[in-house]
């Protein structure tokens, strides 16, 4: 039987980049996948899947959005085994101090308050499938990344946020965890990096920092996506699990 046999997902942020390979995944592993994303996804995306997704046009920085949504999959399947936070922005790169209140807000509304939102309209119904939530993280919330501060505590508060709802829904019998990626490449990484200066250095730079070989593809995010969210995971919560190639483990010399 597949890993993920008729399992309702909600996934977040999953038209492009690393969502949208754990949507197939998913999809492969013989789960029903909602996709919740500001971005649309054409009748011919969504046929990648194979028959019976959903695609929710949802912003999930606003409750309205999510709260509705979530209204949707419930009236369409009737149930909720999994929500996976992935929806994410990163932008803009620059220090603490020239970061505006709106870029701080909109990086704190999008990547860590959605959370709050998906889990406020979705534990009821989590709580009937003794269900598991998964989001995804980054490694520069552990360890830190220059120029990123604003985004790196985003990601430093899914880590806590992680711990702590892992906790409050254990005895729900919920789960809760974190994939930890260092870089993935997608579409929108390629864009950013083909538009800087040192385009060749910043690609060299990033395979280099991944010891297990080059920067990866989302496949590998979605890989243990399925694991964590399957019954293969049933003792696994509170966990923010490292899929980076060993890119956190220590200084390396650069030959
Ligand atoms: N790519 C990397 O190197 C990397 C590394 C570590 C962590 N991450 C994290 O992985 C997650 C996915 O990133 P990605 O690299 O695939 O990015 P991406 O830009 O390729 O895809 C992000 C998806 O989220 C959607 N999205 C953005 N804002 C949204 C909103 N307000 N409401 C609904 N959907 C929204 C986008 O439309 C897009 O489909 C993010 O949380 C990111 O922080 C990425």
């Amino acid at each position: 039987m597949h890993m993920l046999h008729q399992k309702i997902i909600l996934l977040t942020g999953g038209a492009a980049g690393i969502g949208w390979a754990c949507a197939q995944a998913y999809a492969a592993n013989g789960a029903t996948v909602c996709i919740a994303d500001k971005q649309a996804i054409s009748p011919a995306q969504m046929a990648v899947l194979g028959s019976g997704h959903l695609y929710l046009p949802c912003d999930v920085s606003k409750e309205t959005a999510v709260k509705e949504a979530i209204a949707q999959v419930i009236n369409t399947y009737g149930r909720l085994d999994a929500i996976h936070n992935n929806a994410g922005i990163t932008h803009p790169s620059k220090p603490l101090h020239d970061t505006t209140d709106e870029e701080w807000d909109l990086l704190f509304q999008v990547n860590l308050k959605s959370i709050l939102y998906t889990v406020r309209h979705g534990i009821q119904h989590l709580t009937k499938t003794k269900g598991c939530i998964l989001n995804t993280s980054s490694m520069v919330g552990d360890i830190g990344q220059d120029n990123h501060a604003a985004y790196v505590a985003t990601k430093g508060g899914v880590n806590a946020l992680t711990k702590a709802m892992a906790l409050d829904y254990a005895p729900l019998g919920i789960r809760v965890n974190a994939i930890s990626p260092a870089a993935v490449k997608t579409e929108a990484l390629d864009a950013w990096s083909k538009a800087q200066p040192g385009h060749a250095a910043i690609q060299q730079y990033l395979d280099h920092l991944h010891p297990l070989g080059k920067m990866p593809e989302g496949d590998v995010i979605a890989d243990t996506a399925v694991f964590l969210l399957s019954h293969a995971a049933r003792f696994i919560t509170g966990c923010i699990m490292p899929v980076s190639g060993g890119a956190e483990l220590g200084y390396r010399t650069i030959l």
